[in-house]
């Protein structure tokens, strides 16, 4: 029989909440690739895994020694630091030797589900990341790019937009080796840019026109309610960028570095790369305001 303390990296199962979303799916591909078990953790899983339904959470715990928690919709919204503290809680119980959580920058709900995760019993990591180039291309600001005009309530703020990818190697580090335990790693991009200045580095790859308009948070809600977001996300959604687009994150950490030994993805690469891709080439569909 083998022990949690006998049991090497090559026979433990991670379990990836969040398995298909923007990182999670990037972390279980990595995982995969270099022959490791992984389990997806969302509602379309096998079985299904729900944030908000704890009956769900045994079934995808049993068996996994390391957990990924990729919460959705976000961390700074109502209820998450208490699921965090439940489901890290249970893990613990359930043997888990590393618990590894993507946060935000400086937000008060990021904050307090970091503490509650590290309370838990377990070993953890943080991964404190900064905005997702990909949220330009992969589902929030996809609609608005192909459309032209992306509208949010950031004002002439600057932010050092980093890459999934990094995100994931990062996560996928901490995940595999406990010489990440109890850090946490603050990643960023190499550069600040406003999202003008990600608006003209889109429209300069994919050479079509995109440009960026500063909006009030009302106009955002509106706007997203008109688009499909249900109400009870459109506000939250409004009050977090408000938050951490206020200029608390204008400056960019050497975190993908210290974590890697490599510097981070500029978001042009980024922004070459998604175009070349095709993704911001379909017309846009209506309700993915966000
Ligand atoms: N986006 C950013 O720029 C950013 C930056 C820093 C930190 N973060 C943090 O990253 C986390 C994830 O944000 P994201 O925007 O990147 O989202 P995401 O991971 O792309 O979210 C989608 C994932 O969550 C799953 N999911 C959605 N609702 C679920 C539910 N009720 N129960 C179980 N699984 C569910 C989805 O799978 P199914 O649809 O199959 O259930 C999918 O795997 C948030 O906690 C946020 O605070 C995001």
């Amino acid at each position: 029989m083998t022990t949690h303390d006998d049991m090497t990296i090559d026979d433990m199962t991670t379990l990836v909440l969040g398995g298909t979303g923007k990182t999670g799916r990037r972390v279980a591909q990595r995982l995969a690739a270099r022959g490791h078990a992984v389990r997806i953790g969302s509602r379309r899983g096998a079985p299904p895994f729900s944030w908000e339904e704890p009956a769900t959470w045994d079934a995808v715990l049993d068996g996994a020694q390391a957990v990924y928690l990729a919460y959705a919709p976000d961390l700074a919204f109502p209820g998450a630091v208490d699921t965090l503290a439940a489901i890290s809680a249970r893990a613990a119980a359930h043997g888990a030797q590393r618990l590894v959580l993507l946060s935000g920058r400086g937000e008060e709900g990021a904050r307090a589900s970091e503490q509650a995760v590290a309370a838990a019993g377990a070993p953890w990591t943080v991964v404190r990341a900064a905005w997702f180039d990909q949220n330009f291309s992969e589902h929030f600001l996809l609609d608005a790019v192909t459309s032209g005009v992306v509208a949010l309530p950031a004002g002439d703020v600057v932010e050092p937009f980093v890459d999934a990818d990094d995100v994931a190697d990062v996560a996928v580090a901490a995940l595999l080796d406990p010489g990440h335990d109890g850090v946490v790693h603050e990643v960023t991009g190499p550069r600040l840019l406003s999202f003008a200045d990600a608006a003209d580095e889109i429209a300069a790859a994919t050479r079509r026109p995109v440009r960026y308009v500063s909006v009030s948070p009302e106009e955002y809600v509106a706007a997203a309610i008109a688009a499909g977001v249900p109400e009870d996300e459109a506000a939250p959604l409004a009050a977090l960028f408000t938050e951490v687009l206020d200029g608390r994150n204008a400056y960019v950490t050497d975190g993908v570095a210290r974590a890697l030994g490599r510097p981070p993805i500029d978001f042009r690469d980024y922004a070459r790369r998604a175009a070349a891709s095709g993704v911001w080439d379909a017309p846009a569909t209506a309700g993915a305001a966000r």
